[in-house]
């Protein structure tokens, strides 16, 4: 109980009954979804389903055409990302923005630079910045051989943590993160899956996008899911099992459909293989 006690336990952002059309396609139609801090919410769907648009209206790069989007309880509409930043709200997209050649400190603070001196005598503040990108991410866990490495020589799981350690050093209080373990292996999912975890419990309300039901139940608190730009399911924790999650992502009667559909019938002999051999001998 951090920084949700500061507050009302409200929700930090809320989405009340929101659409949004790109000309004639329907992107949006109704959703709902509400993020609080020190608590996931996970938004499921495959797809198509709209996903990556929700989360551009959070974003402050598309305006939602109907319904409430409320920030700390007031109703909004966010002018551009720049907007979201200001009121605390950070979005890692999964093709991060960094520039691979440039050393992490460097990225870790891209656009904020600090300096150092007056006048003619100012300049970037490298040791500030090495320091600081040291042990802001040994806070969150992540211990760096180097700093001074270039961003594009860390892994992609790697990368995605120093994302989320940068957004918690600023001061997000909202982290979007879209799909971070989908390029993901098991091993490096678990890595990053801990640093979102991490930011959960440093307070933040973290929007975690992803179309992997287990990624969801391992951390998530609330869990909305899309299907088709609609909402198809809007639960908590405790009213939903990971199978239960699993079958809604899958759409249980489409899974039996395609369990028939691909069920074997039994393959005529082909030659070559050992049932034909053994004829011939
Ligand atoms: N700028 C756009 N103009 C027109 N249609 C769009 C635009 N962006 C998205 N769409 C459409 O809106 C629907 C939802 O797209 P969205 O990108 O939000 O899905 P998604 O859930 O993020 O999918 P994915 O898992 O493939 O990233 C799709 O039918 C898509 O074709
Ligand atoms: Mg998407």
């Amino acid at each position: 109980m951090t920084a949700t006690s500061e507050k009302s336990a409200g929700p930090l952002v809320e989405l009340d009954d929101v659409s949004k059309f790109y000309g004639n396609i329907k992107a949006l139609e109704h959703v709902s979804l509400e993020v609080h801090a020190g608590e996931i919410t996970c938004v499921l769907g495959d797809n198509g389903a709209g996903k990556s648009t929700l989360i551009k209206i959070i974003a402050g790069l598309h305006r939602h055409d109907a319904g409430r989007f409320l920030i700390d309880g007031e109703e909004t509409t966010l002018a551009n990302p720049r907007d979201a930043l200001d009121r605390g709200i950070a979005t890692v997209y999964q093709d991060l923005a960094v520039v691979p050649l440039m050393p992490v400190w460097r990225n870790f603070f891209l656009g904020s630079e600090p300096t150092t001196g007056v006048g003619p005598f100012k300049r970037l503040d490298v040791r500030k910045m090495r320091e600081t990108t040291r042990t802001e991410l040994l806070r969150m866990g992540i211990d760096l051989r180097d700093v001074d490495q270039p961003i594009g020589t860390l892994s992609g799981g790697e990368r995605q943590c120093v994302a989320i350690a940068r957004a918690v050093y600023f001061g997000a209080k909202v982290l979007v993160l879209d799909e971070p373990t989908a390029a993901l292996g098991v091993k490096q999912s678990g890595v990053v899956l801990k640093y979102v975890a991490a930011a959960r419990d440093a307070g933040l309300g973290v929007v975690l996008i992803t179309h992997n039901p287990h990624h969801a139940h391992l951390v998530g608190d609330r869990f909305v899911l899309l299907k088709r730009g609609a909402m198809s399911g809007s639960h908590t924790k405790d009213d939903v099992t990971l199978d239960e999650l699993t079958r809604q992502m899958a759409g249980g009667s489409e899974l039996e459909e395609l369990s028939h559909e691909l069920e074997r019938t039994p393959a005529p002999t082909l030659p070559g293989t050992s049932a034909a051999t053994e004829e011939g001998s």
